[in-house]
């Protein structure tokens, strides 16, 4: 009988936000086409079922600073425009990357690299003026992302190299100085593998012990279908949170495609090429796996909801199948099913699993 008011109130309850309102926000990462309100199929989704968002590409360094002369923040003003304009919580993605950061950050005019110094006014310059152009208005960012390699080593990006790896404390202390109030995240992916998680760990507590002024994780949860498994999970939320910082999956999606890249990474620049046998679902999703992406699902929000104390916000990497990053990572050109709403707009059964998975845990009304 409780079981199936349950299921009756989940089925009811037809939006995220409002299903889990209790325990935390739950998100997506918005293209140009959204923030702009093009997307006819993804524009009622956003404004019905999230209330956060974060920025698939507009605020990463190359769209924002393309030029060593020159800003560009038309369209990452939209997207804090379409955030405030739907009450939403708004995600920075991201200040200090490697990936998507022009080659002459790291150069001087003579395409020589730059010295420690002029690396660290140049980031100094690139986080005062953005973090200080939404100031009270992004409310938190991804101050640095992906720094460390997937053996839990700091990864020798141009940052690393030319300044040391007091660059990730100084990227926490120019977005704090320039915007006091947001929350400030370390995000990476991964973190629920051994020595990465390790890695991490040991890099926050470094750099809080630095005076680092962070106030979160973000780990990306970029899935598999059997990995990482709930329990690997449940322990890596408890890992961050043991360090005194809130946890935030910050860029959640299930890929359940055969795997073509040779390690279990996020890397952007790992890609491989596509043939039949890694492409197999061209033709829609059959429902066996539809049903295995649900219980996958299911499981991992039983996890987050357990841990709703230490987790502030739950953002999917895109709103509906036929927007995601893995249609094209890390093989160009498949077709992938990793989020709860298919091409047309319709949400799957993963859907259904986890709105019921929030209206089973609370309190019945008597
Ligand atoms: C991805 C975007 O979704 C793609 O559109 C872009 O081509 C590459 O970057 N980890 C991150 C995100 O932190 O910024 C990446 O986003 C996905 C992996």
């Amino acid at each position: 009988m409780v079981l199936a008011a349950a299921i009756a109130r989940g089925q009811a309850a037809r939006s995220l936000k409002d299903a889990y309102q209790e325990f935390f926000r739950i998100g997506a990462a918005l293209n140009q086409a959204q923030f702009e309100e093009r997307d006819p199929r993804g524009n009622p989704i956003i404004a019905a079922q999230f209330n956060t968002i974060s920025p698939e590409n507009a605020l990463k360094w190359q769209s924002l600073h393309p030029r060593p002369d020159g800003y560009d923040f038309a369209a990452a003003d939209r997207y804090v425009a379409f955030g405030e304009k739907h009450g939403m919580f708004i995600v920075g993605h991201c200040l200090v990357w490697h990936s998507q950061t022009p080659q002459w950050v790291f150069q001087d005019t003579e395409g020589k690299p730059l010295t420690r110094e002029a690396l660290l006014d140049r980031m100094h310059e690139h986080i005062r003026t953005v973090v200080a152009r939404y100031k009270g208005r992004i409310g938190g960012w991804d101050v640095v992302n992906e720094a460390l390699n997937d053996d839990g080593s700091m990864r020798q990006s141009p940052w690393y190299r030319i300044i040391g790896e007091d660059y990730i404390l100084k990227a926490f202390e120019f977005a704090h100085e320039a915007d006091p109030q947001a929350e400030l995240y370390y995000n990476d992916y991964s973190l629920e593998n051994q020595a990465k998680r390790k890695g991490a760990v040991d890099l926050i507590r470094r750099v809080k012990a630095a005076g680092a002024p962070i106030t979160g994780i973000g780990l990306q949860g970029h899935m598999k279908l059997d990995q990482p498994d709930a329990r690997q999970e449940a322990e890596t939320i408890e890992a961050f949170a043991a360090l005194g910082i809130r946890v935030n999956i910050s860029e959640l999606d299930v890929d359940i495609l055969p795997r073509t890249a040779p390690r279990d990474s996020a890397d952007i620049s790992a890609t491989a090429a596509v043939n039949a046998q890694s492409n197999p679902y061209t033709n829609g999703l059959p429902e066996e796996m539809q049903q295995a992406l649900a219980k996958r699902y299911a499981e991992l929000f039983a996890v987050f909801v357990q841990h709703r104390d230490v987790i502030g916000h739950v953002t999917f990497w895109g709103v509906t199948d036929g927007d995601s990053w893995l249609n094209n990572f890390p093989t160009r050109g498949r077709t992938n099913y990793p989020l709860l709403f298919d091409r047309e707009g319709k949400p799957k059964p993963a859907f259904d699993t986890v709105v019921s998975k929030a209206t089973s845990t609370r309190t019945p009304v008597r």
